[in-house]
């Protein structure tokens, strides 16, 4: 059967900006935004609790295979659950931040995480972000951003919102860990990030939120118009 759902897929680096764009994409056109990061984040989550070795693949598919993420919607926001419990803030933390990218990383939670995410936007109009959403998930996604800003500019911003959490860490830390996680993102094996050929690429250093969306909602009535 021919195709009837619309896909977005919003990639770039950590902290710029994409969830904040998806978030407000998927609300103004009534599709359901799936953060792919997230997912990863839980499952780091899950092998933290249970000090999985994430060298051991053995252990890592063992663990797999015991983790169920849902995305269960709560008002304007959406929980992310895992294995039936709430773990949204929890995600956040710099302690998984930490780890986050080594674990996403691994061969087989890529497989897992990737085969789940297409399931989710299959019979849907979604808006997904991630790393790999428009190069591997969905290579044929109707309509594919690239996001980019400044380094610093992003460490700015990760830095306000962990205050804003009450989490207590300094610039040098953000940067730090924004750096280390953008070499890992984009030089591991299995679907690095990198920009899709057919991506447009908006660098939002110098942009407001609603340029943003501006400029994305002309590009997908563009699309519109062009089926
Ligand atoms: O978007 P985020 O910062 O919450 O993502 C957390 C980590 O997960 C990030 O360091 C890279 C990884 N990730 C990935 O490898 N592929 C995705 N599609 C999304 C996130």
């Amino acid at each position: 059967p021919a195709k009837t759902n619309f896909v977005i897929a919003i990639d770039g680096f950590s902290s710029c900006g994409k969830s904040t764009v998806a978030k407000a994409l998927a609300k103004e056109l009534n599709f359901v935004f799936i953060d792919s990061g997230a997912m990863y984040r839980a499952v780091t989550l899950y092998f933290l609790r249970k000090n999985i070795d994430f060298s051991n693949l053995k252990e890592v598919d063992s663990a797999l295979s015991k983790i169920q993420i849902d995305f269960v919607p709560n008002g304007s926001n959406t929980e992310i659950h895992l294995n039936g419990t709430d773990v949204s803030a929890e995600i956040r933390q710099m302690y998984v931040s930490e780890q986050v990218s080594e674990v996403a990383a691994i061969k087989a939670v890529r497989v897992a995480m990737v085969a789940q995410q297409q399931l989710l936007g299959a019979r849907r109009n979604i808006v997904m972000d991630g790393r790999d959403i428009g190069t591997t998930v969905f290579p044929d996604a109707d309509l594919k951003l690239f996001m980019t800003a400044d380094p610093e500019i992003r460490a700015q911003r990760r830095f306000i919102e962990l205050q804003a959490k009450g989490e207590h860490t300094t610039m040098e830390e953000v940067r730090a860990n924004l750096s280390h996680r953008d070499l890992i993102d984009s030089t591991r094996e299995e679907s690095p990030l990198r920009q899709a050929d057919d991506a447009l690429v908006i660098d939002n250093s110098n942009l407001s939120q609603e340029e943003q969306l501006n400029l994305v909602i002309a590009k997908y009535q563009a699309i519109k118009l062009q089926n």
